[in-house]
């Protein structure tokens, strides 16, 4: 028996017309009793290999790709011609094709491609797996899969599997009978069932302890539940989507995660990219947190001086998007009119730079540094030399970078400023890169 003609496919359409069929071929084997038990077996082992296949392809190929192939082609024969379009093109698009991003920023490619796949499995009821690291938007986007569903005036659960105690998580999910355990005082129903008809997210899956795995197959293949306690069957119609920060094809290879849960759930696997993968989008992040900010804290827009802005563009974000936002908050919410390394919290604020100045000048000891300094005379130019330095600095910014313009504006010598911006280490060049990178 073959199952598949193992020649190389190359269309996307035909990619992810194979993992449905081949997902609804693994559901209907469970309950096939017309086959013989080898001929189940192999048709699933491949199945499965040929499945794990496609899943490794990365997602353009599998689906992004799909939507330049030609429509009039049959599915198994279609080329893919990719279209290069513009990140700002695809975002059009998308917004011309009334997608909902239930407030989703940014042109990165790669998140532009989730949204994209995340457009395409919305109106099924596919299952959707979401990962990446902490505080990339998975529950975000498990929210924009939800709002541009069918069944988006219907409830979105969501469940966090990593916080419900083991000995709860039954009743939690599945609701319970009056008197099933101690404590169950009243009959109470579970989040599956209040999300019926609507989306379950099953958040940090990866957390969900073994028995409780075994418990959610059981859901996801016969569609109804028990509660605890009770003989009673309830069908339940949910759409599952669930996220992890864990590498869950891994886990499942390692036995501390189900292979065949994991492949239920992955029908459609979305990877979210950290933030340091996309760097291209800080400056946008800073600007757009940055208004979001002003706006709920009802002040005027923040500005930033030149150092902290090089350092937010350039830091590693751990805590990705969501640090971002908190960051950008946290300078509205301290600073005056403009932010600076001091209103940073502690724990990633960076060294003072005077001593930096004077080593980027060439190790001239011209810069004082205000808090080593050890006489009240030393302390007055240190103050004196962070005067200047915040002069200069705010002075490029002001005339995006021009040494002539800011001479002009100052009515200063163009040498000594030149001078004065080598004993600080400053380089008039980040200042038009700074501008540049703002879109002002
Ligand atoms: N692309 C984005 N545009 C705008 N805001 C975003 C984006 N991605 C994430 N956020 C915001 O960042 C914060 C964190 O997002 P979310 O809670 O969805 O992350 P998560 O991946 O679920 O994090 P965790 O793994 O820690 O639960 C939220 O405030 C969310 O609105
Ligand atoms: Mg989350």
């Amino acid at each position: 028996m073959k199952l598949y003609n193992p020649t190389p496919v190359t269309s996307a359409v035909s990619f992810a017309g194979l993992i449905e069929r081949i997902e609804i071929l693994r559901s209907t084997l469970r309950w096939s009793s017309r086959l013989e038990r080898p001929d189940i077996e192999k048709l699933l082992k491949q199945a499965t290999t040929l499945r794990d296949e496609v899943m490794g392809l990365s997602h353009k190929e599998r689906f992004v790709a799909a939507a330049s192939a030609t429509g009039e082609a049959g599915a198994d024969e279609a080329v893919v011609e990719p279209v290069e379009m513009s990140s700002r093109e695809r975002r059009q698009a998308l917004m011309e094709r009334s997608f909902i991003f239930e407030g989703t920023f940014g042109d990165n490619p790669r998140l532009l491609e989730s949204l994209e796949i995340a457009e395409k499995a919305a109106p099924t009821d596919l299952p959707v797996l979401i990962d990446g690291e902490s505080g990339t938007g998975k529950e975000l986007m498990a929210k924009v899969i939800h709002a541009n569903g069918l069944r988006n005036d219907k409830p979105f659960i969501s469940v966090n599997c990593g916080a419900i105690p083991d000995s709860l998580l039954e009743s939690e999910l599945f609701g319970h009978k009056k008197g099933a355990f101690t404590g169950a005082a009243n009959d109470r129903r579970g989040k599956f069932e209040s999300a019926h008809t609507g989306t379950i997210f099953l958040d940090e899956i990866g957390e969900l302890p073994l028995t409780g795995q075994v418990k959610l197959l059981r859901v996801l293949e016969a569609h109804e539940i028990q509660r605890v306690g009770s003989d009673e069957v309830i069908a339940v119609d949910t759409r599952i989507v669930a996220a992890t920060n864990k590498d869950l094809r891994r886990m499942s290879q390692e036995g501390t995660f189900r292979e065949d849960l994991f492949y239920r759930l992955s029908v459609i696997h979305v990877t979210l990219p950290a933030l340091r993968e996309r760097r291209d989008e800080i400056p946008l992040l800073v600007a757009y947190f940055g208004d979001e900010a002003a706006g709920q804290l009802k002040r005027r827009p923040l500005k930033l001086t030149p150092r902290l802005r090089d350092f937010l563009l350039h830091y590693e974000y751990p805590g990705n998007i969501r640090e971002l936002r908190n960051l950008m908050y946290r300078l509205s919410c301290l600073a005056g009119d403009t932010a600076d390394f001091a209103h940073l919290p502690q724990d990633i604020r960076p060294r003072p730079t005077g001593l930096q100045a004077v080593a980027a000048a060439g190790g001239k000891a011209t810069v004082t540094d205000l808090s080593t300094a050890t006489s009240l005379s030393e302390a007055k130019r240190a103050a004196s030399d962070e005067a200047e330095r915040a002069f200069l600095e705010r002075g490029l910014q002001e005339v995006g970078g021009t040494v002539a313009e800011l001479a002009r504006r100052f009515d200063m010598n163009r040498s000594h400023i030149q001078m004065l911006l080598k004993k600080h280490g400053i380089h008039s060049k980040d200042f038009r890169n700074n501008r540049q990178a703002d879109g002002k």
